[in-house]
């Protein structure tokens, strides 16, 4: 147990894609107080997505007060806080003033196309991957750090002279809360394009190449030790804050993979599965990122394979926000309820063009398979299929990759409420898919990293016993008709590429 008996909670920051929360935990890893606030989603043009960094911010700071005010919980009880991040999403600002440049460029904007173009020249592109252990792709922070100092007036020079500097949102965040410490943890950093993925140090070359200068770029720690101590305006004021994790990365620390085969899948704006290879750094043949999974400490680090699908809970949103079909999220499960069938309609989500398997900028969004039959509902239904079929192909690709078969999916994330898409996902994949009690395993992991630097919580066994099974939903469907469902499905994916020419 911890010592001062007094420190009870630990606080998390979930610095996500559409909101931000902040969430107090006690020791059995349970939930006792949250606040949330969405920020605005902003769209210049086809394909650009920002968020306002002074906006993330500000409402980060009211989240954490929102938390402190829901419960019995004040900083004097808070044994630590940790922070996980959506990941790749890049903040360039000023070191004197704390103003960012340029708005925050999002993991799922595409403009950085050309830089990347340009960088594989050459066959350089398998030069990224097998430093890095990833594709050379828009998703991530480097081409995007470089279109700002690109087309940023001033920006290049001012970050030559020392003047600026780069992070992912839990940087931009610790950077402010704690008054000036410049970090981030292996997990963010290993989705720059510019981290060695086996020494986990930033690649000179290959930030030059990007034209990045390293003056630029924060210092790499693990995902939990103490960073620093929150200043007066954060409502932290000596709170440890001691683990970092990226959004992803965190859900999986919260699901309790610890040990090498151990997945999950988290169904958020996009959906994202990870499995731990242990301390094998395992290249994909399939479409898979290599990434860190996390490191605690000095211990050796632990890696993952990921899949990542940049579209599913943000194709709800869609319908109800640009295509205004559902008035609400949970609406769409109403509508999808209401046919038996998806009555030949597919959608393919591909907004960003498609990310793992595919890895294709080149694909396009499309709803295939329409005829004077399909309604409202068999679009609804469309849409949460596809969620499970994405899926479903990386897990395709995991099993080719890693040569075991799945036995069963570990999910969380907002999503897995959904009753109609958990039931076909078990039924597309074959195998039972498990929800845990605590589906806020993202905000979880973080705070577990960051209880497990201060000794709140003793070992990853405390963790790992915390674990609860909630519900569980085993495949209804038999194998002909998985396959023919997948066939169709792959059929229609084929349908998106090749839009831009
Ligand atoms: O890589 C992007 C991912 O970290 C975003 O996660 O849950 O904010 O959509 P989420």
């Amino acid at each position: 147990t911890f010592p001062e008996s007094e420190k009870k909670y630990v606080l998390s920051v979930d610095q996500g894609t559409t909101s931000t929360r902040a969430m107090v935990f006690d020791h059995a890893g349970d939930i006792v107080a949250s606040g949330q606030r969405e920020h605005q989603q902003i769209f210049p043009r086809a394909g650009w997505v920002e968020h306002d960094p002074m906006e993330i911010l500000r409402n980060t700071r009211e989240v954490i007060g929102l938390a402190l005010a829901d419960a019995d919980v004040n900083r004097h009880s808070l044994a630590a806080a940790g922070i996980t991040n959506q990941r790749e999403t890049t903040v360039v600002w000023d070191k004197n003033t704390g103003t960012p440049v340029y708005n925050a460029i999002v993991w799922q904007d595409t403009r950085t196309q050309r830089i990347c173009d340009e960088l594989a020249r050459g066959g350089h592109d398998a030069r990224y991957k097998e430093r890095t252990g990833l594709p050379l792709a828009t998703y991530f922070a480097g081409p995007k750090i470089r279109w700002i100092l690109d087309h940023v007036e001033g920006a290049r020079k001012r970050a030559e002279a020392g003047d600026l500097l780069f992070g992912t949102t839990d940087s931009w965040l610790i950077w402010h809360l704690t008054g000036g410490v410049h970090v981030t943890d292996v997990t963010n950093a290993s989705r720059t394009l510019l981290m060695n993925i086996d020494t986990l140090d930033w690649n000179e070359e290959l930030a030059a190449q990007m034209g990045v200068p390293l003056s630029m770029l924060p210092e790499i720690r693990s995902s939990s030790e103490i960073y620093g101590y929150g200043q007066r305006d954060s409502l932290l004021i000596d709170t440890p804050i001691s683990g970092i994790l990226g959004d992803q990365q965190a859900a999986s620390f919260g699901q309790a993979c610890f040990t090498p085969g151990q997945g999950k899948n988290t169904y958020g704006t996009g959906n994202f599965m990870l499995m731990n290879t242990g301390e094998n750094i395992v290249s994909s043949d399939n479409g898979l990122l290599t990434t860190v999974a996390y490191q605690l400490g000095k211990q050796k680090p632990v890696y993952a394979l990921e899949g990542s699908i940049a579209v599913t809970g943000s194709l709800v949103q869609w319908l109800r926000d640009s295509l205004q079909l559902i008035s609400s999220a949970p609406e769409v499960e109403a509508k999808a309820k209401r046919v038996e069938d998806n009555g030949g309609v597919y959608i393919v989500p591909a907004f960003s063009g498609l990310f793992a398997p595919h890895w294709r900028p080149d694909a396009r969004g499309v709803i295939a398979g329409l005829t004077r039959f399909a309604t409202q509902d068999h679009i609804c239904r469309a849409a949460l299929e596809a969620v499970a079929y994405q899926s479903a192909e990386v897990v395709e690709a995991m099993t080719a990759d890693s040569s075991d078969d799945l036995t069963e999916l570990k999910v969380d994330g907002g999503m897995v409420v959904n009753e109609t898409l958990m039931q076909f996902q078990a039924d597309v994949l074959g195998v039972d898919v498990v929800r845990p009690a605590v589906i806020e395993t993202t905000a979880l992991g973080a705070a577990y990293a960051a209880g497990l630097a201060v000794n709140f919580w003793q070992s990853v066994d405390e963790v790992s016993a915390n674990w609860v099974e909630d519900r569980r939903w085993q495949p209804r469907i038999d194998q002909s008709e998985r396959a023919r469902l997948l066939r169709r499905w792959k059929k229609a994916v084929t349908r998106t590429f090749n839009w831009l020419d």
